[in-house]
């Protein structure tokens, strides 16, 4: 700071003595706190005599705030009980340090970093984020500004559930989750104080990342065998963490491996193998859309009036998907019963499966009651398929172009017909193979349904926990209990299930927790 260039004024407020104010520009107050009331005089006093202009009282006007054995926080704190608890000032909060050497001077000196007061709420202040605790009282979009520490949290996340620790997985999904509702990117580990969810080993990680741009955690453990293994296996439809596992001991860490390995395969598997380039590339909503409409189309076809909803991912609104997901029903309680298998059914005469296996529905509220445990799948009919999408240019003619095609090739051998690869065309087969999930409800439990299957998987976790720990309640997908009344509230919408949970509604594009 280049000195001020001195002016000889007389200052009318500070000199009882008439002192001469060399620096208008300038107006100090020392801080009685701690500096004790006589020191600040002998000091303002000594100020003045050298031509600065110090001030009885704080005002607005104050340029420079000088305390000693003080904290910028104290400070802060002080200054928030004064000017209507505003605490709101420009001045510069300044040790002693820089007033004496002032005084030494004659001259105010440059205001140095040592002179500073060590601030940690100023700057923070409006950049440290206030977070509910569960993710389900949190609105999370898909707009997340720190996907660098959220995805070396889901990697960590990932390779606990690949080692079957749940307990660790879930605890990186909710630290994740917690940045992924920030409105800005953290760049500083002061910022996180106080939120929730942020574990010892999360922040290690965050901190980690922040100082030196990865986590070294994350990088060995991408670059580590057993992940890219796992990852690998796991990627196979129909592979969960445990076979994955067995065969990595096994000493499999490729396809070409678990081909030559002679493994026996289940069908889900095998189907997994055969389309496993696909399956692992993304599905865009282009795609879930053509699949929505062949999907409606078949259920209309042999149940007029029962209705179908996208739920999962695409209904939070992202643009890409593992897979695609649909509720069906039927407004009328009971019509839904035997649905499953006639679209099924349908779907396989017109030659859109490639893999199927259905479950029968296996919920029955009087038997079951009502206390699942959090993680316990619902047990609606459902049907886990691997589609054939014909690849058409024209995406209006998409779904009748695919009928007739889809129909060239005999019924119920649609998956020898996907095995000859037949129609070829150059730059690879004309259709691709996609993951599909079909849930039937019936209508009674339909709003249940359709939160439980929208996700995301981890807000869902987050409403059963704070239905339980909370509340008092049993969430599922099939309904909700309240245990200390033991008796079932009933629902139509996801509205009236928020409510009945004392939570704030979360439309499902909120819900990307
Ligand atoms: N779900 C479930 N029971 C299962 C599988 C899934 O209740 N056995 C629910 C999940 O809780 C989630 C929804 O179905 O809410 C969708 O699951 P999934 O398709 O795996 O995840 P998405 O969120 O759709 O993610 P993606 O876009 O990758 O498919
Ligand atoms: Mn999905
Ligand atoms: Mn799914």
């Amino acid at each position: 700071m280049v000195p001020l260039k001195r002016r000889k004024v007389l200052c009318s407020h500070t000199g009882k003595t008439g002192n001469v104010c060399k620096f208008p520009e300038l107006v100090l107050f020392l801080l009685e706190r701690k500096m004790g009331a006589s020191r600040r005089a002998f000091l303002s006093e000594l100020g003045q005599k050298k031509g600065f202009k110090v001030e009885d009282k704080f005002s607005e006007s104050v340029t420079h705030l000088i305390s000693e054995n003080n904290s910028g926080d104290e400070v802060r704190a002080w200054l928030d009980s004064q000017v209507g608890g505003r605490g709101r000032t420009l001045a510069h909060l300044l040790d002693v340090s820089w007033y004496t050497e002032s005084m030494r001077a004659g001259l105010p000196v440059d205001i140095q970093d040592k002179h500073k007061l060590q601030e940690q709420t100023d700057e923070a202040e409006t950049e440290t984020f206030s977070v509910p605790s569960y993710a389900c009282q949190r609105r999370t979009t898909l707009e997340n500004h720190n996907t660098v520490l959220t995805d070396a949290l889901s990697l960590l996340a990932e390779n606990a559930e690949l080692s079957e620790e749940e307990g660790r997985g879930v605890a990186f999904r909710r630290a994740a989750a917690v940045l992924k509702c920030l409105p800005k990117v953290v760049m500083d580990m002061t910022q996180l104080r106080g939120l929730p969810c942020l574990g010892e080993h999360s922040l290690s990680v965050i901190k980690d990342v922040l100082e030196n741009g990865a986590s070294s955690e994350v990088e060995a453990t991408k670059n580590s065998e057993r992940y890219k293994a796992l990852k690998i296996l796991t990627g196979i439809f129909g592979v969960g963490a445990k076979t994955a596992d067995r065969w990595f001991r096994d000493g499999i860490q490729t396809l070409h491996q678990l081909r030559d390995s002679g493994q026996t395969l289940n069908r889900a598997q095998q189907a997994g193998l055969d389309h496993y380039d696909d399956i692992n590339q993304s599905v865009t909503k282009a795609e879930a859309d053509i699949i929505s409409e062949i999907v409606e189309k078949a259920v209309v076809a042999v149940l007029p009036g029962a209705q179908i909803t996208l739920t999962g991912g695409f209904r939070r609104g992202k643009l890409t998907g593992h897979d695609v997901d649909f509720l069906i029903t039927h407004p009328e309680e009971g019509r839904e019963e035997g649905l499953m298998s006639k679209v099924v059914s349908w779907l396989e005469t017109q030659g859109f499966l490639l893999y199927q296996k259905t479950t029968r529905n296996s919920y029955l509220e009087a038997k079951d009651g009502p206390a699942r445990p959090a993680s316990n799948m619902d047990r609606f009919e459902r049907c886990l398929s691997i589609f054939r999408l014909s690849k058409e240019k024209k995406r209006g003619a998409e779904l009748t172009e695919t009928l007739t095609e889809n129909l060239k090739t005999p019924p119920s051998c649609s998956s020898s017909h996907v095995q000859q690869g037949g129609d070829r065309e150059e730059g690879g087969k004309p259709w691709r193979a996609v993951r599909v999930d079909l849930v039937v409800s019936p209508i009674s439990q339909f709003g249940f349904a359709l939160l439980g299957w929208t996700g995301s998987k981890l807000f869902e976790r987050e409403l059963r926990r704070w239905a339980g720990r909370e509340k008092s309640m049993s969430l599922s997908s099939h309904a909700l209990f309240h245990n200390k009344q033991s008796r079932y509230l009933r629902a139509t919408t996801e509205e009236e299930i928020f409510s009945y949970l004392g939570l704030e509604y979360v439309k499902p594009s909120e819900r990307n927790a």
